[in-house]
């Protein structure tokens, strides 16, 4: 890097591929490549001597290195590069294995036999199992029969003993001669050696010889001063300015590597933040609130009738532990006219009659309507746009498709003027910014909104029911002394978590299974 004009990413990219024929690896004057820096000192040393050709132990010297594996990389980066050339030599050397060097000093195992058989007295197999052990004694009398030593009645003869001799002096000589290079060894001893456990080894030693090119010959010095590589970016190196001359070090980014597994949100809580960032953008705020309540909020004050089917203990959770929880008298009293003739409303209502004691049952939040509507009596006179995505209770039995604690995305626009179109366009727009265009409603029936709707999502081809929306009923908004109109739509988190994750079960976000979640994209 011959300037000191700041680097681009792309520049950095290129002066990367240093290890790469021809790609990417000039800059500056197009002619030169962008050395190493152990490129750089050998092509350095060997311009001093033009027309050498150097071995290793002259570049080791030169370059004055100590490492063999820094001079053949440099050496093999310069050949890629065309201005080196190397030239390998494969030599391969018979040397002795432990077993050779064991019979080296104390003889091979047929010599001792055989001297044995020439000195003793009684040269009898019965007399060497005694002399010698039996790991030694069994493999040592084949080895002789096959030099011609023969058992004739338990004892040890030859027809040409000096035959015998020779061939094992030949053997010793053998042994005595490694190391050897394979060429020079005697071919036949070689191959009995080989065919032998333990005895000898043959090992291959790769020589490199290298010459420089006429284009080694032309990289200007400037090209050749080493600089310090960098090999990580750090924030000192960012606030110096050595980071504008800096040689950044390779790297391969073909190589595998290992994943790095970091903490991170859990997919869930990480689709709740997406939900939450597309709400406050379209400039809803948010609403936290208790899931303990009384089934007067839950239900009552929906309109839903007090002999609901959706209230009986096999679908709601009521609670022990507040049984009951007391209300103002004035609002039970408002909620029991709506619901017994329809209050001022012009509605008939359900009739019959109402219970306090009912209305005051303690319970779990089945959805998060309960905090949306006491957010509106407590504010029944300011326009507004409130969301939240908060947890709900059913007693569901858990399959597939049903948990029975799941995640509600609520929401109400109160303002003068809203509208259905209102309503269906707030819904689309979320479902669009959430990656689904696609969005239908259908009629629906809730007791508290009218009119009422589904919202569904077309996922894979097919319509997915998401959720419920609606504009509150006078029987809802009137007792709470609201006046405007009120746009509300409640729809299941976990429903679209198995959109966005591709989920066919929706246990699988709660299994706390680390495979699957170190697998999930980042939402
Ligand atoms: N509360 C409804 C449910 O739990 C959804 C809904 C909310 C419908 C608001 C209409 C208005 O499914």
């Amino acid at each position: 890097m011959s300037d000191a004009a700041p680097l681009t990413n792309d520049e950095i990219c290129l002066s990367r591929g240093t290890d790469l024929k021809g790609v990417g690896c000039t800059r500056g004057d197009m002619e030169a490549p962008v050395l190493l820096n152990p490129e750089r000192r050998m092509l350095k040393v060997m311009q001093a001597k033009g027309n050498h050709t150097w071995d290793l132990d002259g570049i080791l010297s030169a370059c004055e290195w100590k490492d063999q594996a820094v001079a053949v990389g440099a050496g093999h980066g310069l050949t890629n590069h065309g201005l080196v050339t190397t030239t390998e030599h494969v030599r391969q050397t018979v040397k002795l294995a432990p077993e050779g060097v064991k019979a080296a000093a104390e003889g091979l195992l047929e010599h001792r036999l055989w001297a044995w058989i020439e000195s003793a007295d009684d040269a009898s197999m019965a007399v060497l199992q005694t002399s010698f052990e039996r790991h030694e004694a069994g493999p040592g009398v084949g080895l002789l029969k096959r030099l011609g030593v023969q058992l004739n009645q338990g004892k040890f003869e030859a027809e040409h003993p000096d035959q015998v001799t020779a061939a094992i002096a030949q053997r010793t000589a053998f042994i005595a001669s490694l190391p050897c290079s394979v060429e020079e060894s005697d071919s036949d001893m070689l191959e009995l050696f080989k065919s032998r456990r333990g005895l000898i080894e043959v090992i291959e030693h790769t020589t490199r010889t290298w010459t420089m090119t006429e284009q080694g010959q032309s990289v200007e010095g400037k090209h050749l001063e080493e600089k310090v590589a960098v090999a990580e970016i750090t924030a000192e190196l960012l606030q110096s300015e050595d980071w504008k001359n800096a040689e950044y070090r390779a790297f391969d980014v073909t190589l595998e590597s290992s994943t790095p597994h970091t903490g991170r949100s859990h997919p869930m809580q990480a689709l709740i933040e997406r939900v939450r960032a597309i709400f406050l953008e379209m400039g809803f705020s948010e609403l936290v609130d208790d899931y303990v309540q009384t089934a007067g909020w839950n239900m009552d004050a929906l309109f839903i009738p007090q002999d609901h089917p959706a209230r009986e203990m096999q679908d709601t959770f009521y609670l022990e532990n507040p049984a009951a929880i007391s209300l103002p008298d004035d609002l039970v009293k408002a909620w029991g006219d709506i619901h017994e003739h329809g209050g001022q409303t012009g509605s008939v209502g359900w009739g019959g009659a109402f219970s306090k004691a009912t209305s005051e049952k303690g319970l779990l939040r089945t959805h998060t309507t309960v905090n949306t509507i006491q957010y509106l009596a407590k504010h029944p006179n300011e326009a507004c746009r409130v969301f939240s995505v908060d947890r709900v209770f059913r007693k569901e039995a858990i399959d597939r498709t049903h948990l029975p604690e799941f995640h509600q995305i609520e929401g109400i626009i109160m303002e003068e003027g809203a509208n259905l179109q209102m309503l269906v366009t707030t819904l689309k727009t979320f479902y669009a910014k959430m990656g689904y265009p696609e969005v239908r409603v259908r009629p629906a029936y809730f007791p508290y909104t009218e009119p009422s709707l589904e919202i569904e999502v077309k996922w894979r081809g097919k319509w997915l029911e998401l959720g419920g929306a609606g504009i509150f009923r006078p029987e809802v908004t009137e007792p709470l002394g609201i006046a405007t109109p009120v746009l509300a739509w409640g729809m299941g988190l976990e429903r679209l978590a198995m959109l966005v994750l591709g989920l066919d079960d929706i246990r699988q976000l709660y299994i706390s299974d680390l495979e699957w979640l170190r697998n999930q994209p980042i939402l």
